[in-house]
């Protein structure tokens, strides 16, 4: 029986355009989508435009502009743009629509009536130039514990997260002036009261094992922070119809988007809305980057469980794209955005390239122009199109034989591997499909190798031989085709252009086509132009600004723990560069002036020992600390601070917020050891 399948993608914020990092899901998404309308079941592919928060707010007063005009020409450029990479959505929207005004206040109503709604005071930094609270990520000064310059609200570059009213010297990244502490009323999501739920919710087949494990290791565990999910005017979004002045979060407003955005399309196609979002049988997909994790797992689960909507039956995460083993950086080219890329190169390329790399894990992938052109050229160019151009000049007149010909079993070879490359595609190991696949290719090319069918005289008596071994290359192309076709739309459509017949579902690769005539055959995909690399990346140079200027930053509220699932690879190079050493604290007392720090003496046996300061005071008592086994990064370079030099840094766990565990060796462990 067909499926009722509700596919979203996370909705881009409207503030930036799309690069090739987004790319990864949209793509992603768009395969899958593909995959499961040419499975012949009922799929609907739902996105859209991100709009609300201080971000657009902001820019719209530096623009002089409204904010519906800045996010109508975004809505314009994101569309042109996914439109470019083949990624076809059946409905695209925006977060800032009546429908979702609507689903926003129902929402909120079911969340008064389960009393799951708090409201607190709290003090925040405050910008009076710009009239406007400040989020922790608008707010730059000096770090508390390590007295770095120019580091942002939330954390330091150190790894020391606080909040921003401990920032010495503290500004507004907006005005540059000195914000103000003003009170102001916050409304609160108490999401502990659905703790149960959500353990229930994590582990019942929803995430993979790797996601459930890391949000009941980071959140779950322990008691649930409640989400901060109002703001104060001025700010642009929607208004709590029950609490003037207030709005709700733009986290609060996104997802409901899916919703929203779902509404509108069954506005304009007839279908009732309640079909996909109350009702059990329908299956809702989410896809999303591992960033916004939490979003989609613990705030929006509680949302939907307590409005009665229904829940996602899978949320699909995947990796950061790093480019060439680094993080997208402007100053390095490696910013490239999706209109930069459409100028210079074929977009299947990436699809391809992107395709090859997915896995359902939640690991990083990297994009390595050099490897994108030797996948490009090997794989599409040297064995998918070779099969057809190789062949397709031989019979020209002729058309395909009437009957399919003796092929040793290669086609069903590949007829057989339909399951095996299905399963592929349903579990999103996008890379195990194309090995499949390419592996048929493989046998196929060795077929006209060995038939050489150049090499056969072109005399009467042959024509027969030499149209049957076309037949079979066409054919054993044709079937290629038709797997990856939710890679590659394009090379699907024109591989109908030119073998005639369409390709319209995945039962296409078990029939093979005969007796039809052959058009002339028009080149599928060229090999790679590496100066086009070149100009991309030149083209994208610019200094470095803040990579993530696009994005929504996220207030302290939001982040219940802000340590990102997966970091970037290091090498063993790398990490022998750290001097991990045991080490014995002999002293430990409170730095007067420091609400964080403790003045550590640290013995490293011998007579060597070290002042080092730990943010650590709210964790441990100094007293308790005397005597006992610590690990320290012995060879960081020493620092200045206010209170007095420190020359190296204690190994501690920790959430992020006040939870510090310190790491201590086990029993026989000696100071000064070092830690491999
Ligand atoms: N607006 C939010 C999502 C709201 S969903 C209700 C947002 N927008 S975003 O524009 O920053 O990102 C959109 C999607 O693209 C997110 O799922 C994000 O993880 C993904 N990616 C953004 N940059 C990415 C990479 N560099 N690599 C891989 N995915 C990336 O977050
Ligand atoms: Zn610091």
């Amino acid at each position: 029986m067909a499926r009722r399948i509700l596919v979203t993608s996370g909705l881009p914020y409207a503030n930036g355009h799309i690069h090739i990092g987004h790319l990864v899901e949209y793509i992603q998404t768009d395969i899958w989508v593909r995959f499961q309308k040419m499975r012949g079941n009922d799929v609907v592919f739902i996105c859209g435009d991100d709009t609300h928060g201080t971000t657009m707010m902001l820019r719209a007063r530096a623009e002089n502009k409204s904010e519906e005009e800045i996010i109508a020409s975004m809505h314009e450029a994101h569309l042109r743009d996914f439109n470019g990479f083949g990624i076809e959505f059946d409905f695209y929207g925006t977060t800032h629509s009546e429908e979702n005004r609507q689903i926003c206040a129902d929402i909120w109503k079911a969340l008064r009536q389960h009393n799951l709604i708090e409201e607190r005071e709290i003090e925040q930094l405050y910008d009076t130039e710009a009239n406007t609270f400040l989020a922790d990520r608008f707010v730059k000064g000096t770090c508390p514990v390590c007295g770095k310059k120019d580091q942002y609200g939330d954390n330091c570059e150190c790894g020391a997260h606080y909040s921003p009213t401990d920032l010495t010297d503290a500004l507004s990244t907006i005005t540059g002036t000195k914000p103000v502490l003003r009170k102001a009323k916050h409304l609160f999501v108490n999401i502990e009261r659905e703790h149960k739920f959500l353990d229930e919710w994590v582990h019942s087949g929803a995430l993979h094992v790797e996601i459930a494990n890391y949000l009941t290791g980071q959140f779950l565990n322990n008691e649930l922070r409640s989400w901060d999910v109002s703001r104060p005017a001025p700010y642009f979004g929607f208004e709590i119809p029950d609490s003037p002045d207030n709005y709700w979060y733009v986290w609060f407003d996104a997802p409901t988007g899916y919703i929203g955005s779902t509404w509108q399309w069954c506005k304009l196609s007839g279908k009732d809305y309640k079909k996909y979002w109350q009702d059990s049988e329908t299956e809702i997909h989410h896809f999303i980057g591992k960033d916004i994790t939490y979003f989609h797992t613990l705030f929006w689960p509680t949302m939907l469980k307590v409005a009665g909507l229904t829940l996602p039956k899978k949320v699909h995460v995947h990796g950061f794209l790093t480019v060439n083993g680094e993080k997208m950086a402007k100053r390095r080219g490696t910013f490239i955005l999706a209109s930069t890329f459409l100028k210079h190169l074929n977009p299947d390329y990436l699809r391809y390239f992107y395709a090859t790399k997915t896995t359902n894990r939640v690991d990083d992938l990297d994009l390595n122009f050099g490897e994108l052109e030797s996948r490009i050229n090997s794989d599409l160019v040297g064995n998918l199109v070779n099969l057809a151009s190789r062949t397709a000049k031989f019979i020209k007149g002729a058309g395909l034989s009437p009957s399919y010909p003796e092929d040793g079993g290669l086609f069903a070879q590949g007829a057989a591997l339909s399951d095996e490359i299905a399963d592929a595609y349903e579990n999103c190991e996008f890379g195990k499909a194309v090995r499949l696949i390419m592996e048929c290719g493989d046998r196929a090319n060795k077929f006209i190798e060995d038939s050489a069918p150049w090499s056969i005289p072109s005399q009467p008596d042959n024509e027969n031989k030499l149209r049957d071994i076309c037949t079979i290359g066409l054919n054993l192309f044709r079937q290629m085709v038709v797997y990856l076709s939710p890679i590659l739309p394009r090379i699907k459509t024109e591989t109908e252009n030119f073998l005639g017949g369409t390709i319209s579902g995945w039962s296409d690769s078990q029939q093979p086509i005969i007796g039809q005539p052959v058009h002339s055959y028009k080149h599928l995909i060229k090999r790679v132009d590496r100066a086009a690399i070149e100009q991309i990346i030149e083209e994208s140079k610019q200094p470095e600004t803040n990579d993530n200027s696009s994005r929504e930053f996220q207030d302290s509220g939001d982040v219940l723990a802000a340590e990102p699932l997966l970091s970037e690879r290091i090498t063993i190079d790398d990490f022998a560069k750290v001097d991990l050493r045991v080490a014995r604290v002999v002293e430990a007392a409170e730095v007067e002036g420091a609400r964080k720090l403790l003045r550590l003496r640290l013995s490293f046996g011998g007579n060597e020992s070290r002042q080092v300061f730990a943010g650590i005071k709210s964790a441990y008592n100094p007293n308790d600390l005397v005597g006992r086994l610590v690990v320290c990064v012995a060879n960081l370079q020493p620092r200045q601070m206010k209170f007095g030099l420190s020359e190296g840094m204690v190994v501690a766990a920790g959430s992020g917020n006040d939870e510090i565990f310190l790491i201590t060796p086990d029993d026989g462990a000696k100071p000064g050891m070092r830690l491999h």
